[in-house]
This record gives structure tokens, sequence and C-alpha cells, in this order.
């Protein structure tokens, strides 16, 4: 016996498709194979089997019985027809899965995880162009909020009521080349009020510095006159820092956390010099990651607005600020979600599961070079201790924990000690312990297998962990 059942093959949204295709069918069940069949019922009433089976194809559900699994997506021209927005869904879905999962990228101090309420509040707001801040006076009401605040976390000289001075930016490159604008703008001014000429403006940094430092000096055309790193220092040395100063300095830059071992250089010490020789040059804190750590594992340590020679400082919202990036406004939900009490724990846990990191690695006989809590970030910067005579090194180690899906950088260290290598792991508040138990068993378990190959396929590791860097596979180690 048949019954027919009205059958409504698509969603309501797949009328985009209805010149094509009649979304309703006939089902009918025979008795003998009770199967279920459905005949399509086209508006083009004189449709050929071949069209019929045409259309049918482009109304499949399924994606991947679908024409569109069969061919390639195209790389130059965009194409000329449509296809179900579910397919192309899963089809892009499909080749960002190759990037591997966020969380496991240990490399990146971007935050790769927000609770639902904060993505909810991200994706609400997508449509609006929030640059426009005549058309959406409530975004830049919240953007000046969290100036204040931050200011305030900086301990920022602020009047009663007034607004802090202070601007929200993409990420700390931008505000990095404003500040640099600013630096040179005043030594400008000061310079011309003087009858001196602004030549030759030049800028004090350590070599340790994150590439847009060297980015906004071009750019801006200034003078870098760097501090360079040694075997056993990775920081700016304060006493050489201040005998590079002349009178064409326009600012001293000074890293809390810097990019390669996540130290706080001492912005005191150099402050401090500036007073004790009455020079009149400004410090610019780049406070990218230790911006939203140091207030709160070291709220005793004088880095900010404290300091006389502070000038301006910049912090990245999407690090430990734990905004995803792009979306910096969203940062204040998490100032009012978390408070200071919410930051100081979560940075406690981070800060934890970096020295137990840390001391896990030393167990297994690495030499570890940062130092998280009071004096830096929480991450591990690590490397193989040349005495136990391996013939790998810290780039076939990177190579060999992909196999595991960890992205664990490696690297060479700033201008002048080249030949230091260097893995680093940044500690995010997704990083719980026992990933990090089962990290450091996968680190245990890549050294076994690479302490028993040989010393060909240890040399090709190496150099294809090395050209994945060269050719940007690994987005910018450094950022
Ligand atoms: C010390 C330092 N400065 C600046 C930057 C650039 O920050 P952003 O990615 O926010 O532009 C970074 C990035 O890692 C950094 O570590």
């Amino acid at each position: 016996m048949s019954i027919p059942t009205r059958v409504l093959l698509l969603e309501k949204e797949h009328t985009s498709f209805e010149n094509e295709l009649c979304f309703k069918g006939e089902s009918s069940s025979d008795e003998s194979g009770g199967q279920t069949s459905i005949t399509p019922i086209s508006s083009k009433t004189t449709s050929t089997t071949e069209d019929i089976s045409k259309q049918h194809e482009r109304s499949s559900d399924l994606t991947y019985s679908s024409r569109w699994a069969r061919e390639s997506l195209p790389d130059f021209a965009m194409p000329e027809g449509k296809m179900p927005k579910e397919v192309a869904y899963r089809l892009i879905r499909d080749q960002m899965n190759l990037d591997g999962h966020p969380s496991l990228n240990l490399a990146t101090f971007a935050t790769t995880y927000m609770e639902d309420e904060a993505e909810k509040l991200m994706v609400e707001s997508l449509p609006k162009n929030f640059v426009d801040l005549k058309a959406y006076p409530r975004t830049a009401d919240i953007e000046r909020k969290c100036v204040n605040m931050v200011a305030e976390l900086y301990h920022a000289p602020m009047n009663t009521g007034e607004p802090a001075v202070g601007t929200s930016t993409l990420g700390s490159s931008e505000a990095i080349m404003l500040s640099t604008l600013a630096m040179k703008n005043r030594w400008m001014k000061r310079q011309r009020l003087a009858g001196k000429d602004c030549l030759r403006p030049n800028i004090i940094m350590s070599s340790a510095v994150q590439v847009c430092w060297q980015k906004a000096a071009r750019y801006f055309e200034v003078e870098i006159r760097y501090v360079y790193c040694t075997e056993d220092r990775y920081v700016l040395d304060p006493d050489t820092a201040i005998s590079l100063v002349d009178e064409n300095t326009v600012g001293i830059c000074c890293i809390l956390g810097t990019t390669y071992t996540g130290h706080y250089e001492d912005v005191k010490a150099i402050n401090d010099l500036l007073v004790k020789k009455g020079l009149d040059i400004p410090i610019h804190v780049d406070a990218a990651s230790g911006g939203f750590v140091a207030p709160f594992m070291a709220p005793e340590l004088e880095w900010d607005f404290r300091l006389e020679k502070v000038a301006s400082i910049n912090v990245s919202g999407h690090k430990y600020g734990l905004v995803y990036p792009g979306i910096g406004w969203a940062i204040w939900h998490q100032f009012i979600r978390l408070g200071r009490a919410g930051y100081r724990e979560i940075m406690t846990n981070i800060s934890n599961s970096a020295t137990f990191l840390a001391n896990g690695l030393k167990g297994l006989g690495f030499i570890i070079m940062s130092e998280s809590g009071v004096n830096g970030v929480p991450l591990v910067a690590f490397r193989l201790n040349p005495k136990l005579g391996y013939q790998f090194d810290e780039f076939g180690l990177a190579h060999q924990l992909r196999q595991c899906n960890w992205l664990v950088p490696a690297y060479s260290m700033a201008a002048h000690v080249q030949d230091v290598k260097l893995l680093r792991i940044v500690c995010r508040c997704d990083f719980s312990r026992s990933l990090c138990d089962t990290l450091l068993k996968d680190i245990r378990c890549a050294l076994e297998t690479l302490k028993k190959m040989d010393r060909e396929t240890l040399r090709l590791y190496a150099e294809l962990e090395r050209l994945r860097l060269v050719a940007g596979a690994n987005g910018d180690i450094l950022a």
C-alpha cells in the first residue's frame, strides 16, 4: 500500500535555488521493499532525466555526495555559479581544520579560549562597524572606559572624573607605531625650539625587541641603537642603554616581557639613571604581553606611570588581556566579568603551570632560559643542554613534536647570539595542568625517538622545520 506523504526536503532558506528545483516531493513506500522514494517536482515541467538528476544533485543535503566534493575549489577566479551555504561552510571548514587546533599552538601569545557569553556578545556585535564611533556611541563609551581602567591599573596620574589619555588599537604593533611617532614629534618640537636640526633621530632598545619596532623605526625614519643581548643576558643592560643617549635620542624602549624569553626589562633602573643624569628622555614601555600579568603577579614591581620618565605604554588585549585577536573592545566583558580577582586567579594558575612545566623540562635535562613569576611572563623558554651530546637540535625536536600535533616553535636568539637556539612554550589559560602532563610525556617520547634516529634523518628533520619557518607556515613565530 502506498501512503502519500508530503516531504519537505530542504529548509526554507534554500529558496534561492527555487527556480531550479521545487523542494516538495511525494514519498511512496512499496510493500515489497518498504523503501521510500522521493519524486522531486520540478517547476520546469519539461525537465529531462538529466536535468532532474542535476537538480537532485544540487539539492543534496549531503555535502560529500554533491559535485562540489568532487571538484577542486578555485584558487584565482571567483566561480560563476552558486553553491548551497552548507556545502560552502563545510568545504571551507575542512580546509581550516588543516591548521590544527589553536589550543595546541603553544607558539602564540594570542588568546585561544573565551567563555561562551563573551563569544555570544562578539557574534551579536559583528555587524557593527565599531570604528564608526558616531554611529555607535555606546561602543565609543566602552572604549573610553577600557582606556580609563587600563590607565588606572598602570597608575597614570588622573584627575577625578577626567578621562585618561589613550586609545584602542588593533594590537601592540599599531600602538608602537603611534608611540614611536609621538616620541619623534615631541623630540622634533624640542629641537625646533632650541633652533636645532631634526635630521637624525634615534631610539634605543634591546636587540630582543619584537619585529614591529624595526618596522616602526623604518616607517618613521628613526635610527635604532641596539643594546645587544649576550649569551647570559637576554634583556636591555641599563648602563649600556644610557651610554647610547645623545641629543637626537627620541626615547628608550623597555620591554615588559620580551618575546624571546618573556623577561621583564628593568624599567626602574633606566628611569633612575635618566633622572640621576638629568636626561630629558622619555621611556616607552612595550608591555604587549606583561601588561596584564605584572599588575597581578608582581604588584610591587615599578615599571609603569609610577616612574617619572615613563611617558607611554602599550598592551595587547588579545594576549594576557584574555580576548581573541581583532576584537579588543570585548575586553570590557573580561574586565567586568573577571575583575582584578579573576585576572589574579587566572594569572596565578598560568604561572603555576609555567613553573610546573619548567621543572618538568629541567628534569628531562633541558636548560631553562625564562623566569616566570615576578621576573617575567608565564612562558617557558628552554634549550638542549650541549653537554648531553645529542645529534639533534631544537629544530629537530620541534619537528618531532608536530607528530603529536603540538606546535612548539624553535628559533634562534636575537642578533649577536644567534648561535643560541631555543624552544618556547607560551602558557595560556587553556593550557591546563593535565595538558601540561601530556606535553611533558610527549616531549620525553620525542627525545627517545630522536635519540634512535640516524644523522641524515635528523638533519632532514631540522631542515624541514627551518623551511617551515621561512615559508611562514608557523605564522610569525615571534608575534
Ligand atoms: C614584546 C612584544 N611587543 C609587540 C608585539 C606585537 O603585538 P601585537 O601582536 O599585539 O601587534 C609582541 C607580540 O608578540 C610582543 O611580544
